[in-house]
């Protein structure tokens, strides 16, 4: 396989097999494979695996979908999605093109045909043969979330969810599950496909994935918490005044108006991203960096945000639309004229919410979360508002527009953390004023960050599920979306 080259000045590449270690062999199949998760997402993060890490031989991709195309067309149209959606400064040489494509097989059905899942049994078993894939396998459900429990179903009766023991030498094979969010629409929907998905899988093969979790920045704030002695004796209600986590996206809701008529900010963005950026913000210190000490205390994070009752929503949310206007330069349409928008709509594009937390760490601290599309600036950030000092020396015309320390923790774009302070202008008077102390990722380390879906999916090869959701975790994020209406 031919190795990319970097151009001179650019970042360094990343690792992404934890130790080293290379996966076993395996097929991802991936069901919806035409749909735009797979083929601005999904089909250029493999593609930059495949070429930027090791991956093991007989690595196969299937796509799963009911359009007619067979081995060849599924080809040209997966290399039509890389070239498209990859970077400028990743895209495959020839040689890698060709290698990626000839990874790639299709597998022609309805998601509700029984027959679909029978063909796709031969082509796994016969993929096991030739490529040496060893009955390892890897759905990936980019579907709607409607059709997940009929695919989980016909997956269960096939006779494809469970991993064959034994066949393939001593080693058990494995079968995984990754399912994509929105997890249902409320707590009854998302307890009933978590029954459906335990009927036919294991929690250890279920990966709910919520892509958030895959940032640096993200994880970092665990590292920035709990691998640093300063931070953590002040990360309480006695010191902190507040907290605001922000997603802001510049772009309105494009060609995905059937999604997001359904869905909305709330259960687009709430209940699911800035539920977990609130988990890592808040939680305690996990006993030990794995998979369920984490959720653990993340599940206790999440059971401690109280429902809002219809009279909190009335104080202490706002939901609004996105009018007609201009961003960066470039006109937009109001939501409500976007294409496959009811006029009459009255989904959410943007939502504000005042969440307190019940427990002994932040009683009383109001956070603050807003999220919306077609706003000014795109941006993901926490702020963490310190309290004022007790007393202050300087008088109020000394210290005029001085805001008390605040701390920034900045996940897209421009990743980095930044810590505001007062600091004494020079000169006799006593003039105080704010400055930064800033840390950029990209200057700090020199290295370019793993996409996050990149990072899941290699998380997933190896088995870790430390990064995805787990079933008491989901059930107890949704509800913050069943306080809603
Ligand atoms: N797109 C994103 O940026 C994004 C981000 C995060 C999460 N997600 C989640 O990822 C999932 C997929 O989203 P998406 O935007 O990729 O959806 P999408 O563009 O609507 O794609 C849906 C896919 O499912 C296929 N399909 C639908 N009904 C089918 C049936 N009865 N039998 C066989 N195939 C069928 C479609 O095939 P046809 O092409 O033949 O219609 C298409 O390949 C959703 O759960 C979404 O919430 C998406």
């Amino acid at each position: 396989m031919s190795q990319e080259v970097h151009p001179a000045g650019s970042l360094k590449q990343h690792t992404i097999w934890q130790d080293g270690q290379m996966p076993e062999p395996c097929t991802v199949v991936i069901f919806g494979a035409t749909g735009d998760l797979t083929q601005r997402k999904l089909l250029p993060t493999l593609a930059h695996l495949l070429h930027d890490h090791p991956l093991p031989e007989g690595f196969s991709v299937v796509a799963f979908a009911r359009r007619p195309m067979n081995d060849e067309q599924w080809r040209g149209m997966a290399l039509d999605s890389i070239n498209k959606y990859m970077p400028d400064n990743d895209k495959l040489d020839r040689e890698a093109q060709h290698d990626f494509a000839q990874r790639m097989y299709y597998c022609q059905s309805d998601f509700n045909d029984r027959e679909g899942y029978e063909k796709l049994a031969d082509i796994l078993e016969r993929l096991d043969r030739e490529k040496g894939t060893q009955g390892n396998r890897m759905y990936y459900l980019a579907t709607p979330p409607t059709l997940d429990s009929e695919i989980i179903f016909q997956l269960g009766g096939a006779g494809l969810a469970r991993p064959a023991a034994g066949q393939y030498g001593d080693e058990e094979s494995w079968t995984r599950i990754v399912i994509e969010k929105p997890f249902g629409r409320d707590l009854a929907s998302a307890q009933k496909l978590n029954r459906e998905i335990a009927r036919v899988f294991h929690e250890r093969q279920t990966y709910r994935i919520d892509h958030y979790m895959g940032k640096e920045t993200v994880q970092n704030l665990l590292a920035f918490r709990f691998a640093n002695g300063i931070f953590e004796p002040l990360w309480n209600q006695k010191y902190i005044d507040h907290v605001q986590i922000v997603v802001a996206e510049s772009l309105g809701i494009g060609s995905r108006a059937e999604y997001y008529e359904e869905a909305g900010a709330i259960r687009d963005m709430v209940q699911n991203h800035i539920m977990q950026v609130l988990c890592l913000t808040t939680m305690e210190a996990p006993v030990a960096f794995d998979a369920d000490a984490i959720r653990d205390e993340k599940v206790k994070v999440l059971r401690a945000v109280p429902l809002l009752t219809p009279e909190d929503v009335a104080k202490r949310t706002v939901r609004g639309q996105y009018t007609a206007g201009v961003i960066n330069g470039q006109p937009q349409v109001s939501y409500k004229e976007e294409k496959g928008v009811s006029p009459a709509s009255q989904t959410e594009t943007y939502v504000a919410l005042k969440l307190f937390i019940e427990n002994w760490r932040w009683a009383e601290v109001p956070f603050y979360i807003r999220t919306g599309k077609a706003l000014p600036k795109r941006s993901t950030e926490v702020t963490i508002q310190f309290k004022r000092v007790p007393h202050m020396l300087y008088k109020p015309a000394e210290t005029k527009g001085l805001v008390p320390n605040r701390l920034t923790i900045r996940i897209q774009p421009d990743e980095g953390i930044s810590l505001k302070f007062a600091a004494k202008v020079p000169g006799a008077a006593r003039h105080l004023n704010d400055v930064d102390m800033n840390f950029s990722y990209s200057e700090a380390f020199g290295i370019e960050s793993p996409d996050a879906y990149e990072r899941l999916i290699a998380d997933c090869m190896v088995g870790d599920s430390t990064l995805f959701i787990r079933r008491d975790e989901v059930e107890t994020q949704v509800q913050v979306e069943v306080s809603k209406r």
